[in-house]
């Protein structure tokens, strides 16, 4: 067992198979889980005092009563930091385990570096380091790479982080979009597992954990309905794009919901058709955190049952890509997932792009 990190030029110098990697994994345990969030809590009320808007309307359109608001020392970084932290601590791992950190974000601490690179710099992880924008649905792709990684022998070990700060990037005194997001960042511990032939035979595990099935599709359409127009390479930000409030996000939130509700049945449809499941074999359904009403017009469309779906986005708003694994790591908290229990993830946002996965939960034993 190796203790103790490679340093960079040991790495440099081993042309072999990946020093901690090796033969492809038949499954993936979720060793750790974790979350971090901002101290600030503010209400519906809170924001009503300085937006026209009201606890009523906010908790009706969105089911939100409160989100969590990121202030000094809150930033992506710190809370993706702290997120993982936490996940390594109750997988019983260290920074030398870690073969990989994905950050998922579309708020990253700062456009260069990427922040996963800022996480494993913190943490002493040497291993390799990329940021993942895929919007809210960012976790989902996050957790599909890395277990594609970990299947196919590349990787061993990996930190899966979902983190966003929205509200560092929606405009104050837009209550269309002021009222919606939350921060937080919400982190995995992936691990490859091997069964003996002997154990899976003898009945005693028969399905592998991991991924089972998942479905990654885009609406082109949907494409300049969530949008940040400015600080990218197409518009740099300058004092006339500030000026002009291109630095903050502006939504279509009328037609992101109609083409959310449809998108998210269709994928879940095709995830738990490519897995041979149904609907009544999910255990447990962990949508993003967007808006109540869209899970609640979702869930009839795809037969799933409030009772087996997680929710907190009144506590929470919408996290964006940490929206996901908050809910899981609190599920997982709360005991509430069990070994071999089939936990179906889905997230949607800017792109639009949809992503869903059909996991197979279990931790190393
Ligand atoms: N308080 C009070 N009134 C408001 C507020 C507010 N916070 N926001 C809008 N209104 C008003 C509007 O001005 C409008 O008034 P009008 O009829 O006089 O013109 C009225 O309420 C209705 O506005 P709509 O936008 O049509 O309201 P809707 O019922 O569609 O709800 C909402 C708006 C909550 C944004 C909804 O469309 C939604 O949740 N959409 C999905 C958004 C989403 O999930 N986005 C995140 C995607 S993930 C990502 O990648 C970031």
């Amino acid at each position: 067992m190796i203790t103790t990190a490679p340093t960079f030029d040991d790495l440099a110098q081993d042309t072999g198979p990946h020093p901690r990697a090796g033969a492809s994994a038949t499954g993936v345990a979720v060793a750790g889980w974790g979350y971090a969030l901002p101290v600030r809590r503010v209400t519906n009320d809170d924001l009503a005092q300085t937006l026209d808007t009201s606890d009523e309307w906010i908790a009706e359109r969105t089911g939100i009563r409160e989100r969590r608001v990121s202030g000094a020392g809150e930033s992506t970084g710190p809370l993706a930091l702290a997120a993982s932290r936490a996940a390594l601590a109750r997988a019983g791992l260290t920074a030398a385990d870690v073969d990989v950190v994905v950050v998922a974000t579309s708020t990253p601490e700062r456009l260069i570096p990427a922040t996963a690179a800022i996480v494993a710099a913190e943490l002493g992880i040497t291993g390799g380091a990329f940021d993942l924008n895929a919007a809210c649905a960012g976790f989902v792709y996050g957790l599909t790479t890395t277990a594609a990684l970990i299947g196919q022998g590349m990787a061993r070990t990996a930190v899966v982080v979902g983190a966003d700060t929205l509200t560092r990037f929606t405009d104050p005194d837009d209550r269309a979009t002021a009222v919606l997001f939350g921060d937080a960042a919400g982190a995995v511990v992936l691990t490859g597992t091997e069964r003996s032939a002997a154990a899976r035979a003898g009945g005693r595990s028969p399905a592998a954990p991991g991924l089972v099935s998942c479905d990654l599709v885009g609406d082109p359409e949907g494409i300049d309905l969530l949008v940040v127009p400015a600080g990218g390479s197409a518009r740099p930000a300058t004092a006339a794009t500030v000026a002009a409030r291109e630095h903050y996000l502006q939504m279509d939130g009328r037609e992101v919901f109609r083409r959310a509700v449809r998108a998210v049945a269709a994928s879940v449809d095709r995830t738990l058709a490519r897995a041979g499941c149904t609907a009544d074999d999910v255990s447990w359904f962990v949508p993003h955190q967007a808006n109540a009403r869209i899970v609640d017009a979702v869930l009839p469309r795809v037969g799933i049952s409030p009772e087996r779906t997680v929710s907190n986005v009144d506590r929470f708003g919408n996290t964006s890509a940490a929206s996901i694994p908050l809910a899981l790591a609190e599920e997982a908290d709360n005991d509430r997932l069990a070994a071999g229990d089939l936990v179906l993830l889905c997230g949607f946002g800017a792109g639009l792009t949809v992503g869903t996965a059909l996991w197979r939960w279990e931790t190393p034993a």
